[in-house]
């Protein structure tokens, strides 16, 4: 292999492939990823492939089908340039909701894009916070799995939260919470949360002790903004002093944005794993890159060290 790293990206959050280049002191790979005018995907890189390390820096975020196919045609772009090995860093992978078949008749859509994405040749995978790290063993090959914890936690530190509490907005935020707890020697708190659908939950109270506290409300992603916005009320009512959010990943659906802001959180931060929307956020939003995490562990894969070493904590990194 020629001992030169090569990152590419689709259109799926060129900006982040770009902070990731420029950590890594190298040019992003000219590489178009362009539609026929029937909408089917084009995909031209201009320059050399072969021998090379390459990483695809593509976020499976919405449009997902849009984005995840952009990864396939450009993983088989490279694979057929000759490429020495695939990386595809892939720091949000939608479809990862459907992990197991939980009623009948429904498929296990994370098994089948990864089942996809390995089938086009990738070699390798980095991701960020996958939903359910179980998913790593969806894949017949080696997965490194980043967590955004460090990043999002530099923000609270930076902004010296008080007695702060961590609140998981559900039972399965349970363990990401005790993980930010024994970082930041704070306590726990859920909300009970009880998913009615899709779009809909039902919320009754929450279980520990958030009041004179800063409450800390952590989720994987925020997607519609329901869960946290809820959660953020919760805790203001249960007596918090300052109530924030941190999420890794920043879908924001329909309306988050606004449902966020009506409720009136102290800082809500976010880091840059889907490209941010156009235009100003309100104040209270706050974007962390995990441009400098991904081109150290894209750096450590190159040089086969180890990734793991590049967290804060080696015991709880969720
Ligand atoms: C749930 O399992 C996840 O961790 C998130 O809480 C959820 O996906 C967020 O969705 P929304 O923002 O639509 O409430």
């Amino acid at each position: 292999m020629r001992d030169e790293i090569t990152v590419l990206s689709g259109n799926a959050n060129r900006a982040l492939a770009e902070s990731i280049c420029r950590q890594l002191g190298i040019a992003l790979c000219r590489c178009n990823v362009d539609r026929f005018p029937d909408g089917e995907i084009d995909v031209k890189v201009s320059d050399d492939l072969r021998g090379r390390d390459v990483f695809i820096v593509q976020p499976t975020s919405p449009p997902v089908n849009d984005h995840l196919l952009e990864l396939l045609l450009m993983i088989d772009t490279c694979r057929r340039a000759s490429a020495d090995r695939i990386t595809a860093v892939i720091p949000v992978f939608g479809y990862a909701r459907k992990d197991r078949k939980d009623e009948g008749r429904v498929p296990i859509s994370a098994k089948l894009v990864a089942n996809m994405i390995c089938v086009a040749g990738t070699d390798r995978v980095l991701t960020i916070d996958l939903h359910a790290a179980q998913i790593q063993g969806f894949f017949d090959i080696p997965v490194d799995h980043l967590y955004a914890k460090p990043v999002l936690i530099q923000h609270f530190r930076d902004i010296k939260v008080d007695r702060p509490v961590i609140v998981a907005p559900d039972m399965g935020g349970l363990k990401r919470a005790r993980a930010w707890a024994e970082s930041l020697e704070a306590e726990v708190a859920i909300v009970d949360k009880r998913r009615i659908d899709p779009t809909k939950v039902d919320w009754e109270h929450i279980i520990g002790e958030v009041s004179g506290r800063d409450a800390l409300i952590i989720d994987d992603m925020i997607a519609t903004g329901g869960s946290v916005a809820q959660a953020v009320r919760i805790a203001r009512e249960h007596g918090a002093q300052r109530v924030f959010v941190g999420a890794t990943h920043a879908v924001f659906c329909g309306n988050a944005i606004e449902k966020l802001t009506e409720c009136r959180p102290d800082g809500v931060v976010v880091t840059d794993t889907i490209r941010p929307p156009p235009g100003p956020l309100p104040e209270v939003f706050h974007y962390r890159s995990v441009a400098p995490l991904l081109s150290r562990a894209i750096a450590a894969i190159h040089r086969r060290e180890s990734v793991s070493a590049l967290f804060e904590d080696g015991r709880k990194r969720s």
